[in-house]
């Protein structure tokens, strides 16, 4: 309790951003993590920044991948998922597919790990939404839509998995790769606007997040909530 000494930690989406400074932060803490994400390169990359890491390549869209990979039975401390993020756009401008295939990744992803995963009955698993679910924009609709059932996943897995507690870690901007597609003016003009308009005045970073997903892993008496780390964005008027 307290403690992630010598706890199993799997951090699905761990190979960048949110994930890996998650994975870094328990790793420092004395606990035993495997990062988990489709691409080796990634994977290797991460794992250089701590060659105590372990690495699973999985794809948390493939139902049959999920299920073979907690196949072996073995029972976690910690599950934190932060695998996948939708694609932007409008209802009129998003092909349907797109949209559908935003809820397979993040809501899903969710949903097959907590169904196939075990975890120990003093562990904990945290799931991963965004502050869109409370503050929609014109292009961020679906964010807004699947964050919001990431939410009520969480709620109502944290009443059917109990005693492992279920939580949902809730970020505003984060300086991470998720940012990597957009034009690179577009993507500093929107981080120097945050780091003027936030409360906070600064812009957030994965290390930030990290400490917040830490402590739902740690503390025993948090289980149903969804925690949000976002420089207070949602007291402001900027996102
Ligand atoms: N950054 C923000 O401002 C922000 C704000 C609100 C919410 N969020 C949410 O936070 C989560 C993490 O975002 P991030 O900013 O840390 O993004 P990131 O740096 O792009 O990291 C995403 C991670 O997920 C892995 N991943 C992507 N698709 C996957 C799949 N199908 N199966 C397994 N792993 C997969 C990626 O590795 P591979 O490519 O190797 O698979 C990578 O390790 C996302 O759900 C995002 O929506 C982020």
């Amino acid at each position: 309790m307290y403690d992630l000494n010598g706890k199993s930690v799997l951090i699905v989406g761990g190979s960048s951003g949110i994930g890996l400074a998650t994975a870094l932060a328990a790793a420092a803490e004395g606990a035993r993590v495997t990062i988990a994400s489709r691409s080796a390169e990634k994977l290797a990359a991460a794992k250089a920044q701590d060659p105590a890491l372990d690495t699973a390549t999985l794809d948390s869209t493939d139902d049959a991948a999920v299920e073979a990979v907690f196949a072996g039975g073995k029972v976690w401390d910690h599950i934190f998922v932060t695998s996948t993020a939708p694609k932007s756009g409008g209802a009129k401008t998003l092909a349907t597919a797109d949209a559908m295939a935003g809820m397979d990744g993040k809501f899903w992803s969710g949903y097959r790990i907590a169904r196939f995963a075990k975890i120990a009955p003093d562990g904990s698993l945290t799931l991963t939404s965004g502050v869109r679910s409370q503050r929609p924009n014109a292009s961020g609709m679906l964010q807004s839509a699947i964050n919001s059932a990431v939410e009520g996943l969480g709620r109502g897995l944290s009443v059917e998995l109990a005693p492992v507690r279920v939580n949902v870690i809730s970020p505003g901007i984060i300086e991470t790769p998720l940012f990597g597609a957009m034009p690179a003016p577009d993507r500093e003009a929107m981080f120097e606007r945050m780091r003027k308009e936030l409360p906070v005045r600064r812009l957030g970073q994965p290390e930030d997040v990290a400490l917040a997903v830490i402590s739902l892993m740690k503390n025993p008496y948090i289980s149903g909530t969804t925690i949000v780390v976002d420089g207070g964005a949602l007291m402001a008027l900027t996102i």
